[in-house]
């Protein structure tokens, strides 16, 4: 794969350091990795003798398993790092952790961790390339990256899309790896939810729109994201309910129909059913939801390959 871009030895802590030319670029070899995972035999020797670390500190499914995937897929070894297996459980810091996991010859990290900035601490200590697997409400640029790969596949491009993102933003790191990213492709993003799940300054940091109404924000929206009610980081008194929450924000066959007819449906998962999305519309024709989770193996190899210096 021709790479005239300087994707070696990099580090993605979010999307903000990486141009509209270079996000193209892996959604790009995204499309080829895509064709791998198509394959009956799914493997190829891009990586072989290279060894990548997985650092999960929160739970995840998809991003953890898809990482693992990813790296399997280019014949990369893979170590699991369990956080409470671990000597971490024994006191050990996370500066001795990793330089004891690179004494032993990794070549590249990926984390997740509830404290923002972990990655960077991460590569402080081992100096290799460190992919951000979520970061407390921060960032989750591969989620943005497979997101914004599933409209591309879909449409052919993302600029001038009209992108609505529904849900609890306060508490969301992907949608603020979404804004940055679509921003930089070209969309038109407003993000909707309740006022006491909106941060303050969304526009100027971001510049996107925002609603607090769920049929203005989806008005003519070519892309409607549902995003999870993190019940794990909610602190009290944000809202009355989930009841309450459901009746304004639902996505529901109902409330869908104020967005384009053909519009595509995405939530990054894991989804809480009946809370932010009916399963009529979670598990209907338009839903990209497992879509989304295919593609996120495609991007995260295509991201190995393209930060480890891949062969083929
Ligand atoms: N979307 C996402 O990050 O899912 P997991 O928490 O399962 O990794």
């Amino acid at each position: 794969m021709e790479n005239n871009l300087n994707f070696l030895g990099r580090c993605m802590y979010d999307l903000d350091d990486y141009s509209a030319e270079e996000i193209m670029h892996i959604l790009e070899a995204s499309k080829i990795m895509k064709e791998i995972n198509q394959r009956e035999y799914k493997k190829v020797p891009a990586l072989k003798g290279k060894t990548v670390c997985t650092l999960f500190f929160e739970n995840s499914t998809r991003t953890l398993m898809s990482f693992e995937l990813a790296a399997s897929r280019l014949s990369a070894d893979i170590v699991s790092f369990n956080s409470e297996t671990s000597s971490l459980a024994k006191g050990e810091s996370l500066q001795d952790t990793v330089y004891t996991l690179d004494a032993m010859g990794i070549d590249c990290y990926i984390i997740r961790h509830s404290y923002p900035g972990s990655p960077q601490l991460v590569h402080k200590y081992s100096k290799k390339p460190v992919l951000n697997g979520g970061d407390g409400r921060h960032a989750h640029p591969t989620q943005a990256l497979l997101d914004m790969f599933s409209i591309y596949e879909k449409r052919g491009s993302l600029d001038g899309m009209k992108i609505a993102i529904v849900g609890d933003i306060a508490h969301s790191r992907v949608v603020r790896s979404n804004l940055i990213g679509m921003k930089k492709l070209g969309a038109e993003v407003t993000i909707c939810g309740p006022r006491t799940l909106m941060p303050g300054s969304m526009e100027e940091v971001y510049g996107c729109r925002v609603s607090y109404n769920l049929q203005d924000a989806l008005k003519d929206a070519d892309v409607v994201m549902g995003l999870r009610m993190q019940l794990e980081r909610q602190t009290d008194g944000l809202f009355p309910n989930l009841e309450e929450y459901t009746k304004h924000y639902v996505l529901s066959k109902e409330t869908l129909k104020y967005a384009k007819h053909d519009a595509l449906i995405m939530h990054p998962g894991p989804m809480n059913r009946g809370v932010e999305i009916l399963p009529e519309i979670a598990d209907s024709d338009r839903s990209l939801v497992l879509q989304q989770v295919a593609n996120g193996v495609a991007v995260r190899m295509a991201l190995l390959y393209l930060m480890l210096g891949g062969r083929v």
